[in-house]
């Protein structure tokens, strides 16, 4: 596979997508395709040697399947031996034990230690002390990097199918971001990740779940969802997150359904080629109708294959290209 991009990664962790540069992100989308095709491979062996010897550990502090086991693959597709280790409940670890915890791991010789934690900030401060590759798997309400990527990549290879031009990127394309803005990681990392890559974004919910000065982010921002539709070319709906909201922030779920709804009636506004997209996993019905879910316009599952490639994309560069301490 031709990678175009000329620049050489240079980083030991991937912890925000506010951190990278548009020359790193096109890095990353750009070693991803080679790991999809390992993926459909015909010979069946779906595996490269990249990381043999290498021990991947997954660090998942807060409940997760989707990302737990695609990073999960990724390390195994890429030869590494792994190891999950999984928390669940509200047990709340503390800042000092999860550095036990990580020096305990380091002292099994890690290399790579993936992290998803409920504390924004817990894999950056990581990074400080240890010595593994540290990916954040998502971290709070803060970022989800990985989570971006895949997200990126996914309406890349539509744009680029689209327009039948293998070097189409995301200049000029309209995102729009509904739901739960407040508590959503995974809009924050998208935001970074689609405006460096040159999209627009629109955020929209109810104004309870916009954060405070949000369009300080470059993004407009809406509490009118056909507003937010209108000429978008993908419409990315957010999971409720009920779990992380400390008050009830709107009246009722009936009435978020009324009005902030992805379906076949709210769709009319958009675009008939906008590509409709969701993290998973999807409250049906909710913030976004099942049948749009299941329908032509969805990409769902798409984004969750690319998730594998971006990733095993994301370990390689880590492991084997970034400096050596
Ligand atoms: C997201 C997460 O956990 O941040 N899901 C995911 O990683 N697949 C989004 C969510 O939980 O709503």
């Amino acid at each position: 596979m031709a990678v175009a991009n000329t620049v050489a990664w240079r980083r030991r962790h991937l912890v925000t997508m506010e951190d990278l540069f548009r020359e790193e992100i096109e890095l990353i989308l750009d070693t991803a395709p080679q790991f999809l095709a390992v993926q459909k491979r015909e010979s069946g062996i779906k595996k490269v040697p990249l990381l043999q010897g290498r021990l991947v550990v997954n660090l998942f502090l807060e409940p997760s399947t989707r990302t737990r086991i695609s990073f999960e693959l990724a390390a195994k597709r890429l030869s590494a031996d792994t190891l999950t280790i999984t928390t669940s409940g509200s047990s709340a670890v503390k800042g000092e034990s999860l550095h036990d915890t990580l020096a305990n791991i380091e002292a099994m010789h890690s290399d790579i230690v993936v992290i998803r934690s409920r504390f924004a900030g817990a894999p950056a401060i990581l990074t400080h002390r240890h010595t593994s590759r540290i990916i954040n798997a998502g971290d709070g309400s803060h970022e989800h990097p990985t989570q971006a990527l895949l997200d990126a990549f996914t309406i890349r290879q539509h744009v680029r199918a689209q327009r039948d031009d293998p070097g189409a990127g995301l200049d000029g394309l309209r995102v729009a971001i509904i739901g739960d803005i407040a508590h959503s990681r995974v809009a924050r990392s998208n935001i970074w990740c689609l405006t460096k890559l040159g999209a627009s974004v629109v955020v929209c919910g109810p104004r309870t779940l916009l954060p405070p000065k949000i369009e300080r982010m470059g993004v407009d921002v809406t509490s009118d969802l056909r507003e937010a539709m209108k000429g978008a070319d993908v419409v990315y709906a957010l999971r409720i997150q009920l779990e992380r909201q400390a008050q009830s922030l709107f009246p009722s779920l009936r009435e978020y359904i009324r009005l902030f709804r992805v379906d076949s009636e709210s769709l009319k506004v958009a675009p008939e080629n906008a590509l409709v997209m969701h993290p998973g996993p999807i409250n049906r019905d909710i913030e976004l109708a099942a049948d749009v879910a299941d329908g032509p316009r969805s990409v769902i599952l798409e984004q969750v294959s690319n998730g594998v490639a971006i990733r095993m994309a994301i370990m390689h560069l880590l492991a084997n290209s970034g400096p050596e301490e």
